[in-house]
């Protein structure tokens, strides 16, 4: 057993909750959830197979609200009778030896309009996004601002009362708490919006609300995570500056993690001509105050030892573990060489990628490396 490699040296975070080793299963939707948002026995296949030997399971994201679905199939934690799935899903995760860590969201503007209420999509500002075919939201009013910040509250409590081991916030990739902190997306001129400052303020209240929730239903080893996406392409747009304040923000709150959301560990920056990680970036400013998560194309052990030398502690992996379900397992044996680092067609049973995750993995060209 190679236990000399960094990665799978045990963590433990600042609640005092100790993950067995460095690698998370990186939070992926999977649409293999039941149209009422309650977990289905596929899904929970599914997990099985990819808990046995990370030492934390982020799982697809959940919406807290209804009108915060962002995709077919997805987990809903918005009412106590989807408590039940969401407990299995968590003891399925536990029973193979993992950390479970629910990932809960609202889509805001990027919800299809047909998954959501009255087929109307809300947002910061009635802005929509630089997308083909995007709709334009409505803004939210401060009503449902504050309905949804308790919403984030109360899936907190449901995580908790499933049994999870935290919730990751999900700050990151276009959706509603990243619409709140663009410039893009936020134009309001009340207190929600404007100065930098007042856009922080929604992630804000939500990381108060979750925390609120744990404080009274939990003990204080559960997680509270939250994930970031660096920068935006649109202008106006969030820019590294502004990303930079936040985490600086984010580092006094208490937090156990901040998650980086870059589809490649080293990536530049997508705004201006600048190479520097991204990654390097946010580790160099809060690494030493709160424990910075790394994800992104890292495919073998090797890149991943690698990644874990620049100093970040933690790393994700996403697309590898939908090809190489057993990719720790494989590191601890020694059989490194086995590892697939390709999606081999007619592997699908044997990988247990059930339908529609893995038609839609096909029907997106370029986004897994696909081999006949
Ligand atoms: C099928 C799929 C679904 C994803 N869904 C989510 C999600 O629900 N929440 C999230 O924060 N990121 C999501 N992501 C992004 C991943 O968490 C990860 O950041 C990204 O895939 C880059 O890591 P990788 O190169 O290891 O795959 C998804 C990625 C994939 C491939």
């Amino acid at each position: 057993m190679s236990t000399n490699l960094k990665m799978l040296q045990p963590y433990t975070l600042s609640s005092g909750v100790e993950l067995k080793n460095r690698i998370m299963l990186a939070p992926m939707t999977n649409f293999l959830s039941n149209d009422d948002g309650t977990v289905s026995d596929k899904e929970l296949a599914y997990y099985k197979e990819r808990s046995g030997g990370v030492g934390t399971v982020i799982t697809a994201c959940a919406n807290v609200l209804t009108h915060g679905k962002g995709f077919a199939g997805e987990i809903g934690v918005y009412r106590d009778e989807q408590i039940p799935g969401l407990k299995k899903l968590a003891d399925t995760i536990h029973a193979e030896g993992a950390k479970a860590i629910l990932q809960i969201f609202h889509g805001g503007r990027m919800c299809p309009p047909e998954l959501v209420p009255n087929e109307e999509i809300l947002s910061a500002s009635a802005i929509p996004a630089e997308r083909e075919g995007s709709k334009t939201p409505r803004a939210m009013t401060e009503q449902e601002i504050q309905d949804t910040i308790v919403a984030f509250g109360e899936a907190t409590r449901r995580a908790i009362e499933a049994g999870f081991d935290g919730i990751e916030l999900h700050g990151a990739n276009t959706y509603l708490l990243q619409q709140f902190f663009s410039p893009h997306s936020n134009r309001r001129e009340d207190g929600w919006g404007g100065s930098l400052e007042n856009r922080m303020k929604f992630p804000l209240a939500v990381i108060e609300a979750a925390q609120a929730a744990v404080k009274k239903h939990a003990d204080e080893s559960f997680i509270v995570g939250y994930r970031v996406s660096p920068e935006e392409r649109e202008n106006p747009g969030i820019t590294m500056d502004d990303t930079l304040q936040l985490v600086d923000e984010l580092a006094t709150r208490n937090l156990d993690y901040v998650h980086v959301s870059l589809s490649d560990f080293y990536q530049g920056s997508m705004r201006e001509d600048d190479t520097t990680p991204r990654m390097e970036l946010i580790k160099d400013r809060i690494g030493h105050l709160v424990p910075v998560i790394g994800v992104g194309s890292l495919h073998t052990p090797d890149e991943v030892e690698k990644a874990l030398e620049t100093g970040v502690p933690l790393i994700a992996l996403g697309r590898e573990m939908i090809m190489e379900p057993r990719w720790v397992e494989k590191v601890e044996n020694g059989d490194t060489a086995s590892i697939r680092t390709t999606l081999q067609i007619g592997t699908q049973d044997e990988l247990v990628v059930p339908e529609p995750l893995w038609s839609t993995i096909f029907s997106v060209p370029g986004w897994f490396p696909i081999e006949d």
